[in-house]
């Protein structure tokens, strides 16, 4: 194969993608943002992996979202990014907000996962060399740990900011109560949490019901949806049978038995009502999600440059009316 230098599409930031505030801070994040936890590891191709990461970047997609153990193999998605940040990306790293975080299992023995100091520090340290970077934008506690002191947790977010491992931290998936002590530790500690991730789309709801957005907000954080399609279920993937090379079939993290008849019947009926407002059903469940402007971005994954292609659309019309909502609630809630 002959090595093709990349250079970015010069029109990237003026494409249609859209940058919003996060949080009280001084960054701006894309509406979409594009996550390796599926479809970069070792068992993908690096051309596709390559192809869809320059191919974001160039529809002004500056935000990617890793993790210690994303892949499959554990560790390999971020190799993936490391060998494309070598090949094509290093010239805009400055361009460039790349996240990753620790807290699910990465190593054996009792120091490879959960919270404490020692397991933040060293995998991040591990991360930084998987992808070839001498520091992320964010890192996140990838999950609450109920039995690590919280501020052991937090401190150490607090020196790998200090260390410039990092420039910002950020928590993710930490129930209510757990959060509001994150938020204010990192504030009182200088600093102050950029971004809560956790799961939030159509029929995931947690984040309104357990009111994390508003509580984001009130922290000066910003929120940041990961499977904002439910993993492809609220996409046309499923509508006609479950295809050999989707996530369902693999059944792993997304189960062949969830997709029931009364669900697939229900995706139908959002299709119909997404082709109703112009959009495909993909578009609609980012659209819904980014609505509230208590959001600050979506993370999405993709098995294809063309579902990236499918999914930037969705910003073009994020307003629903309060007969869609109704609709919508009346199938997902
Ligand atoms: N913090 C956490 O604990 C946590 C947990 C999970 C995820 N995340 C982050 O969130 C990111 C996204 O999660 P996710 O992959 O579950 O997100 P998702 O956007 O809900 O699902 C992505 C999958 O949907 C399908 N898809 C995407 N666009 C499509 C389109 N236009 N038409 C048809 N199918 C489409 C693809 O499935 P196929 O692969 O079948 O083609 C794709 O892999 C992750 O990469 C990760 O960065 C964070």
């Amino acid at each position: 194969m002959i090595n093709q230098v990349y250079s970015a599409a010069t029109d990237r930031y003026n494409c249609g993608m859209k940058y919003r505030r996060c949080g009280k801070s001084g960054i701006m994040l894309p509406e979409i943002s594009l996550g390796l936890w599926q479809n970069f590891g070792d068992t993908a191709p690096l051309s596709r992996s390559r192809e869809m990461l320059l191919h974001a970047f160039d529809n002004g997609i500056c935000h990617f979202d890793l993790a210690n153990n994303y892949g499959p193999s554990y560790g390999s998605a971020e190799a993936t990014f490391g060998s494309i940040m070598q090949s094509d990306l290093r010239p805009y790293r400055d361009e460039l907000f790349i996240s990753t975080k620790a807290g699910y299992d990465m190593w054996p023995g009792p120091y490879g996962e959960m919270g404490s100091r020692k397991y933040l520090i060293s995998s991040l340290d591990q991360s930084l060399k998987r992808m070839k970077v001498d520091y992320v934008d964010i890192f996140y506690s990838h999950r609450y740990d109920p039995v690590t002191p919280i501020e052991e947790t937090m401190q150490a977010l607090v020196d790998i900011v200090r260390s410039g491992k990092a420039l910002y931290a950020g928590i993710s998936n930490y129930p209510h109560e757990a959060a509001e002590t994150a938020y204010r530790y990192l504030a009182a500690h200088d600093v102050p949490c950029l971004l809560h991730q956790v799961k939030y789309n159509m029929m995931h709801r947690i984040p309104e019901t357990d009111n994390l957005l508003e509580q984001a907000k009130n922290a000066g954080s910003g929120f940041i949806a990961f499977s904002p399609l439910a993993q492809g279920l609220l996409t046309d993937r499923y509508l006609g049978g479950i295809p050999s090379d989707s996530r369902a079939a693999k059944d792993f993290s997304l189960k062949k038995d969830s997709l029931t008849p009364e669900l697939v019947d229900n995706l139908k009926k959002l299709n119909a009502i997404a082709a109703e407002r112009g959009q495909s059903l993909a578009q609609m469940a980012l659209a819904w999600v980014l609505k509230d402007d208590l959001v600050t971005s979506v993370i999405i994954g993709a098995s294809s440059i063309a579902q990236i292609d499918d999914n930037l659309k969705a910003i073009r019309n994020t307003a629903f009316t309060e007969e869609e909502l109704k609709a919508i609630n009346s199938l997902t809630e």
